[in-house]
């Protein structure tokens, strides 16, 4: 099973290039999107309002509230995040809904 995932996933994460590009340097050691989609699937319910949400967030993430948990804002500080701008931010969140929900689909 786990090898099929690879296979039928791998096409698509040679799509996800704003995300390898300027996101996977930090999240692939830490704060795993599925993390992050997970969390933001609980406070913002729909694909509309995550990608609308998050990428505020990254535009501006010093006043945009937090999707993760107290414990995890008092180690990393969510205000310190790196800004983007507003067409990589939001293309990097449509290719990090994306592939999680394709996973998603295969577990
Ligand atoms: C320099 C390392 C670094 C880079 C580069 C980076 N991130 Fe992050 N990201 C973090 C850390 C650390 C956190 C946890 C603290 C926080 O929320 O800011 C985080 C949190 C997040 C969150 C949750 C924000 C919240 O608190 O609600 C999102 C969404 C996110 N990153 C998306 C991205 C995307 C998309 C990119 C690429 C466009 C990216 N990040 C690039 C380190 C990074």
């Amino acid at each position: 099973m786990a090898k099929r995932v690879i296979l039928l996933t791998a096409p698509l994460l040679l799509f996800s290039q704003v995300l390898e590009q300027k996101c996977d340097s930090c999240h692939s050691r830490q704060i795993p999107y599925e993390i992050i989609y997970k969390r933001a699937l609980l406070k913002y319910s729909s694909k509309n309002r995550i990608l609308e949400n998050l990428t505020r967030f990254l535009t501006n993430p010093a006043s945009t509230p937090s999707i993760l948990p107290p414990g995890l804002q008092r180690r990393f500080d969510p205000s310190t995040h790196p800004v983007f701008d507003e067409k990589s931010a939001k293309e990097a969140i449509k290719e990090l809904i994306e592939k999680e929900d394709i996973i998603k689909k295969f577990k």
